[in-house]
C-alpha cells in the first residue's frame, strides 16, 4: 500500500463516539457464564418477553406469503393509520396519520429529527444524567450536546428554570426530553411537561420527546408532547412496551412542516423499514392484552426491589416512577461506580451498569438496575448483593 494512502485510514472526527460500557459488562458476565458462573442479568435494557403473539403470527404468514418488497419511505399506510389511532385510545388525540413516520427504531428516529431540526454546530439541551446516544449520534452529526444537570428537586427532569438559564449563558436550538426516562426511571407530570415546552417554543427551542418508554408508567400515567403542541417532535418505539427490541421499529410523530423533508431524507438514508417489522408492528397493537401481563410482571418486580434493596444495603435509590430501571446511588460504598459494578458481578453474581455510562459528572456514584426479567431473579439479586453488602469489608 502507498504510504500515502494508510492516511485516508483515519477515522474522521465525528466517528469518534465513545463506547456503551453496558456492553463491557456484559462480556464480562458472558465470560463467567462461560467457566459455569450463575449471573442474573440487569444490565442491559431490553424486555425479557418476547414479542406479542399477534406480532409473530402476522410476522410467520408475511414470511410464507413470500415477497417483501419495499414499502413507501414513510411506512406502510394501514400501520401509520394505526398508529395514529393508539393516539386516540391512549391519549384521546385525534392525530392525522398523515404526521406519523415509521423509522428503524426510535434510533433511526433520532437520525431523521435531528437532521431534520438542526444544523451543524447547533447547541441540544439534555438532561443529565441521560440516554448516551442523544449525545453521540448529536456529536457524529455535528451539533453540540448541552447537558442540563438535574438534581431530586426537579425529579431528575431538565425544567422550564434550568432550560432557561442554560439558553441565557449561550442560546440552544434544541431540547431532548424523555420522560419516563433511561437511566433514571423517572417521569415529568403533565404539567412539568406543559410547561417545559412552553417556554421552549417561545424562545424559539425546539422540542424533541422521547415516548419509547410509554406504557411502562406505575407512579402516574404519562403524558404525550403531541398533546401539548403540534410543533413537538414525538419518538417512539415498539422495542420497550411491545417486547420488540430486535426488530428495529419505531415511529415518530412529525409537525407537519417537516413530514416532506423527512420523508426524502428517509427514502435516501434507508428507503424505507423492513417490511416484515412493519407488519409485525401493526398486529402487535391486538397483542396489547399480553402485554399489559408483561408491565404487570415489572410492576411485582419492582415491588420486590424497592421493598428488598433496601434491607440488602442499597436503600438510597431515584422514585422509581417508569420504564424498568431502578437508579440506585452507591456513594456510601464507592467512588468508582464501574470498579463496584465489575466486583458485584464477580462476587455476587449481579450484573448491573455503571453510572459513569449516563453521567459524565457524578456517574461513578451509581447504578442502572433493568428489571425486566423475571420475578424469581429480583428475588435472587436482592438475596445475592444483600449478603455480598453485608460480608465483604467495604
Ligand atoms: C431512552 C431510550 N431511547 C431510545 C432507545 C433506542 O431504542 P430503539 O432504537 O430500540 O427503539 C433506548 C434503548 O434502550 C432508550 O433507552
Amino acid at each position: 500500500m502507498l504510504e500515502a494512502a494508510k492516511h485516508l485510514l483515519i477515522p474522521s472526527k465525528r466517528s469518534n463516539v465513545p463506547p456503551f460500557i453496558v456492553m463491557d459488562v456484559m462480556a464480562a458476565a458472558a465470560q463467567l457464564e462461560a467457566q459455569g458462573r450463575r449471573v442474573v442479568h440487569m444490565e442491559v435494557g431490553q424486555p425479557a418477553a418476547p414479542a406479542p403473539a399477534t406480532a409473530l403470527h402476522a410476522a410467520q404468514a408475511a414470511l410464507v406469503h413470500g415477497r417483501l418488497g419495499y414499502t413507501e419511505a414513510l411506512g406502510i399506510p394501514s400501520l401509520r393509520a394505526r398508529i395514529a389511532r393508539h393516539y386516540a385510545d391512549s391519549y384521546d388525540l385525534a392525530l392525522d396519520p398523515a404526521r406519523v413516520v415509521v423509522t428503524t427504531g426510535s434510533s433511526g428516529g433520532f437520525i431523521l429529527a435531528f437532521l431534520a431540526l438542526f444544523e451543524a454546530g447547533d447547541r441540544v439541551a439534555l438532561a443529565n444524567p441521560g440516554y448516551p446516544p442523544y449525545r453521540h449520534i448529536l456529536s457524529a452529526l455535528g451539533c453540540e450536546p448541552v447537558l442540563i444537570e438535574t438534581s431530586a428537586d426537579t425529579r431528575w427532569a431538565v425544567t422550564a428554570k434550568s432550560l432557561i438559564a442554560a439558553h441565557r449563558s449561550r442560546p440552544l436550538q434544541g431540547v431532548l426530553i424523555a420522560s419516563p426516562a433511561n437511566p433514571t426511571g423517572t417521569m415529568m407530570d403533565a404539567d412539568a411537561l406543559a410547561r417545559l415546552i412552553a417556554v421552549a417554543e417561545a424562545e424559539g427551542i425546539k422540542v424533541i420527546s422521547d415516548e419509547i418508554y410509554h406504557g411502562l408508567d406505575y407512579a402516574f400515567a404519562a403524558e404525550t408532547a403531541a398533546n401539548v403542541s403540534e410543533q413537538a417532535m414525538v419518538i417512539n418505539s415498539f422495542s420497550k412496551y411491545y417486547c420488540m427490541t430486535g426488530w428495529r421499529i419505531g415511529w415518530m410523530v412529525v409537525p407537519d412542516a417537516l413530514v416532506r423533508p423527512i420523508e426524502r431524507l428517509q427514502q435516501n438514508l434507508a428507503i424505507s423499514v423492513p417490511t416484515i417489522a412493519q407488519i409485525a408492528a401493526e398486529a402487535a397493537f391486538d397483542g396489547r392484552a399480553e402485554m399489559e401481563a408483561v408491565k404487570h410482571g415489572y410492576e411485582e418486580n419492582r415491588r420486590i426491589l424497592t421493598q428488598g434493596l433496601p434491607k440488602a444495603g442499597l436503600d438510597q435509590f431515584l422514585p422509581v416512577d417508569g420504564a424498568f430501571y431502578l437508579y440506585a446511588n452507591i456513594a456510601r460504598f464507592s467512588d468508582d461506580s464501574l470498579d463496584f459494578a465489575k466486583r458485584m458481578l464477580n462476587e455476587a453474581g449481579v450484573a448491573a451498569t455503571p453510572g459513569i455510562d449516563f453521567d459524565p459528572i457524578d456517574g461513578r456514584h451509581f447504578l442502572r438496575f433493568c428489571y425486566a426479567g423475571s420475578a424469581a431473579e429480583m428475588h435472587e439479586a436482592v438475596e445475592r448483593i444483600g449478603n455480598w453488602l453485608n460480608s465483604a469489608p467495604r
